[in-house]
């Protein structure tokens, strides 16, 4: 972790030459509790480039998985679907979108959530 300027933390997430398009990454960042607690997050290498989202469902915290067969982020726990561009549902449960998450993608290809 690296102190992005300000309360802001960079977490190193991966190298965008490992992680080819139709590919993703998970990765855990702080949830900001005052115990440390860390969550899932969902890191997608999309034709247009990387997003990432929080890895919990917003239905019933149940966490989500890439599904490179469907391009979708889905949810095992009720077949809950998000779509990947925007991280909105459109099938199932879930009503609220997955929550975004800030990169940084430095020239040599590392890549940092920003929380
Ligand atoms: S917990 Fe994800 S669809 Fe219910």
């Amino acid at each position: 972790m690296v102190d992005g300027g300000g309360n802001r933390k960079m977490i190193y997430i991966g190298n965008a030459k490992r992680i080819p398009v139709g590919e993703a990454r998970k990765f855990l960042y702080p949830a900001g509790d005052e115990r440390g607690t860390e969550r899932p997050g969902i890191l997608i290498h999309l034709e247009d480039g990387f997003v990432a989202y929080d890895g919990l469902c917003t239905h019933m915290q149940a966490e989500v998985e890439w599904n490179r067969f469907t391009g979708k982020i889905w949810c095992t726990m009720h077949d809950g679907m998000y779509d990947p561009k925007t991280g909105r549902p459109f099938m199932g449960m879930p009503r609220e979108p997955l929550k975004k998450i800030e990169l940084k993608i430095e020239e040599n290809g590392e890549i940092y959530a920003i929380i």
